[in-house]
């Protein structure tokens, strides 16, 4: 499955931080938003990504980045020249995805815990996978509604009297099919090639499965300057408690063998003395003790 990470988009919200920065670049406690869902998708088992952003934006994204051969992955790069759509990202991405199927996530969405998302990978075929999470303030969002039997029935965008609490969170699971949809949308009242359009042919197919994901996840919003600092304070808290990083792609890529040890050792190499590599150089030599991988 191909991965596309759209990290394009105005980050208003965050000004002044993004009068120079965009918002997927600014830091989560100890690392560029971007990582985070980076190790998302490679936790999941995507090794082939699309980076779509401003014409502005992307030399910044391909200078973190690369080509992505420090975390054991290929990363394309596109540029989106303005916010017209979350589901724009399917045909600025077409060539890209070819005949694949294809994960779509958002560059500034924090997910942590649970097997969920691996689960939703490993069983897809065909279709769309998407997730709800239970929020305070669904009207923000695209909404899922389920009926009795907890089967989805509808799913708005940002409505005002919301169905239900379970807004769709920015990692969708769509088969090759997402192209020839995504072309056929027309532009929203405002404006947008919307996902949550996609979202719906996909329901009225009756190919839509949305997972709900557990109270113990997290899903957090890093869009205005107070859910930003949120968001550092709980990784924070997670990464000193357990002494594990949240949303370190090394160590993910590594863990799901796209990294051998040697090549995570010689990563490790390249950067320089600090915190997030003394964390790295822990992998190893755990890895080494329970003796993973090469010497
Ligand atoms: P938003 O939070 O809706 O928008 P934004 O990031 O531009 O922020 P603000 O409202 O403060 O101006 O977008 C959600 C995510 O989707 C965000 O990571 C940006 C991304 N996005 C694009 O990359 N391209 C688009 O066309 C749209 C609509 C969103």
């Amino acid at each position: 499955m191909k991965g596309i990470i759209l990290a394009g988009g105005a980050g208003s919200r965050l000004y002044p931080l993004t009068l120079v920065a965009s918002k997927q670049l600014q830091p989560v406690y100890d690392k560029p938003m971007v990582y985070y869902p980076l190790t998302t998708l490679i936790e999941s088992g995507v090794r082939e990504f699309c980076l779509i952003s401003t014409p502005h934006d992307l030399p910044r994204f391909q200078q973190l980045l690369g080509d992505g051969s420090a975390f054991g992955v290929r990363i394309e790069y596109r540029e989106q020249a303005r916010p017209a759509g979350i589901a724009q990202a399917f045909l600025i991405a077409d060539t890209f995805i070819g005949n694949d199927s294809v994960t779509l996530i958002l560059g500034d969405n924090i997910f942590y815990g649970g097997d969920t998302f691996a689960r939703a990978f490993a069983d897809f075929t065909a279709g769309a996978t998407i997730f709800g999470y239970h929020v305070n303030d669904p009207e923000r969002y695209g909404v899922v509604e389920f009926d009795a039997q907890g089967r989805a029935v509808s799913i708005e965008e940002k409505p005002k009297q919301p169905r239900s609490n379970y807004a769709v969170p920015g990692l969708y699971l769509y088969d090759n099919e997402v192209v020839a949809i995504a072309r056929a949308l027309k532009p929203s009242p405002r404006g947008e090639l919307e996902i949550t359009d996609v979202n719906n042919v996909y329901l009225r197919r009756g190919a839509m499965r949305v997972c709900r994901l557990a109270r113990g996840f997290a899903w957090l919003d890093a869009g205005t300057s107070s859910s930003l600092h949120e968001a550092s304070a709980y990784v924070q808290t997670i990464e000193k408690r357990q002494g594990i990083k949240v949303g370190c792609p090394e160590e993910a890529a590594f863990r799901r063998g796209f990294l051998t040890l040697p090549a995570l050792a010689a990563a490790i190499g390249r950067m320089p003395h600090c915190e997030y590599r003394d964390y790295l150089e822990g992998v190893v030599t755990e890895a080494r003790r329970l003796g993973h991988g090469q010497p």
